[in-house]
């Protein structure tokens, strides 16, 4: 069987101590969303199909830790671990000497580029099958100055300059030459095209990718940590409640609104506060959650709740949704009433009610309406809330 495919083996130096970026540890196990960024790096290379074998230089202190992080990674793919050298240079020919038979082109990969796109890897794969030698960059796109000491000492011109990433790909022999030569003459650079380019040999630039950062310093990990969000679905499924409330207007009663007493000549009857804006937010939170309604948890004829200040009950509630791992998210009420006005009340309701459930005013809305006139609330017999609820998990 022929096949058009170069095949194709990747080596990982990854055994470098990270000393900008700090924190103790080797910085290929630094945790980027919860798994160590080797992983990430491992994940993405072996996530590429041309990808045949991984090679990757390790700390000799974490061979194995890191062993483990790359087959959970790549599994099969995974061909060697071995121990890093002194300096990048050196790991990487540690690497190079570990690829099995087989592979006729060499892509090598920094362990601190987590968020390689695959796409990328492929590119750079097939320039350096074409062309022997291949590198990904990204034009400097930013103005260039020289500085001296805190001054500026100077513009560079950036025209015709690169940031140069990693993959680079190169034809396996080409690029074991390039390594033995520097070695033999105590060449040293930071990155493999910089050896093959002492060879005279031409380099191809494949556009990199701005999010193909590598971690140096701890604000790096901050970035691929965001750009990695940006990527995942939501865990679970928004959880929304519904609720509604009515009571009736009575002389001689409080009106209490979202925790906040109107004033008004009448007031809400009941056998609570009969606080409607409450309780409907009550209900929709607890149908998010699946607890059922409000008279289960606070019973009407139960007389621990006989005049009871419903910014408790919402309280409550928030207890109930923590200790099943909620937490309130976003609520919108609208309040049914003919009169008071209660545009002027809305700040002060939303502070009571975020207070109460411990969250940000800003994640509640208060509308009002009237009903025109139309019945029983178009008299001016009572006044209704509705309000929903989503929930999000509590960390
Ligand atoms: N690297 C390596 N062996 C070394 C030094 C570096 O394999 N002796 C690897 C790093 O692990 C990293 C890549 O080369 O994946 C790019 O190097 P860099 O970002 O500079 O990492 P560190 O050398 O670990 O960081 P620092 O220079 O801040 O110490
Ligand atoms: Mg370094």
């Amino acid at each position: 069987m022929t096949r058009a495919a170069p095949r194709v083996a990747a080596i990982v130096p990854a055994a470098g101590r990270g000393a900008r970026f700090g924190g103790g540890g080797p910085k290929a196990l630094v945790p980027l969303r919860g798994r160590p960024l080797v992983e990430h790096t491992v994940a993405a290379l072996g996530a590429a199909t041309v990808v045949e074998v991984i090679i990757v230089a390790a700390p000799a202190d974490a061979l194995e830790t890191v062993a483990r992080a790359a087959r959970t990674a790549a599994g099969g793919k995974v061909a060697a671990v071995v121990p890093g050298g002194a300096d990048r240079q050196a790991s990487v020919a540690r690497g190079l000497a570990a690829v099995p038979p087989g592979p006729d082109v060499v892509l090598v990969h920094d362990g601190a580029r987590p968020l390689v796109p695959v796409a990328l890897i492929e590119a750079v794969a097939a320039a350096a099958a074409e062309d022997g030698a291949a590198t990904a960059a990204v034009p400097v796109d930013e103005t260039l100055k020289r500085g001296a000491g805190e001054w500026v000492d100077g513009t560079v011109d950036r025209a015709g300059l690169y940031r140069i990433q990693t993959p680079q790909g190169f034809g396996r022999a080409l690029l074991e030459r390039a390594h033995r030569e520097a070695g033999a003459s105590g060449f040293r650079a930071t990155d493999d095209a910089a050896l093959v380019e002492r060879l005279g040999h031409p380099v191809r630039l494949v556009p990199g990718a701005a999010v193909n950062l590598k971690v140096t310093m701890p604000a790096d990990l901050e970035l691929a940590e965001a750009l990695l969000r940006r990527e995942e679905p939501p865990s679970v499924a928004p959880r929304v409640g519904i609720g509604f409330d009515a009571h009736r207007l009575a002389p001689g009663r409080r009106l209490v609104l979202g925790g906040v007493e109107i004033p008004s000549p009448r007031g809400l009857d009941g056998h609570s506060d009969a606080d409607v804006v409450a309780h409907a937010v009550i209900d929709a939170l607890l149908g998010a959650a699946g607890c059922g309604d409000i008279g289960r948890w606070f019973p009407p004829d139960d007389p621990a709740y006989a005049g009871a200040d419903s910014m408790r009950l919402l309280g409550r509630v928030r207890s109930l949704l923590a200790e099943r791992g909620w937490r309130a998210g976003h609520i919108d009420v609208i309040v049914m009433a003919e009169a008071p006005r209660l545009a002027p009340h809305a700040a002060a309701m939303r502070s009571a009610m975020a207070a109460a459930l411990a969250t940000d005013p800003d994640r509640i809305s208060i509308k009002a309406t009237t009903l025109e006139g139309m019945g029983a609330i178009g008299r001016e017999e009572g006044i209704a809330a509705q309000a929903v609820a989503s929930l999000e998990a509590a960390r």
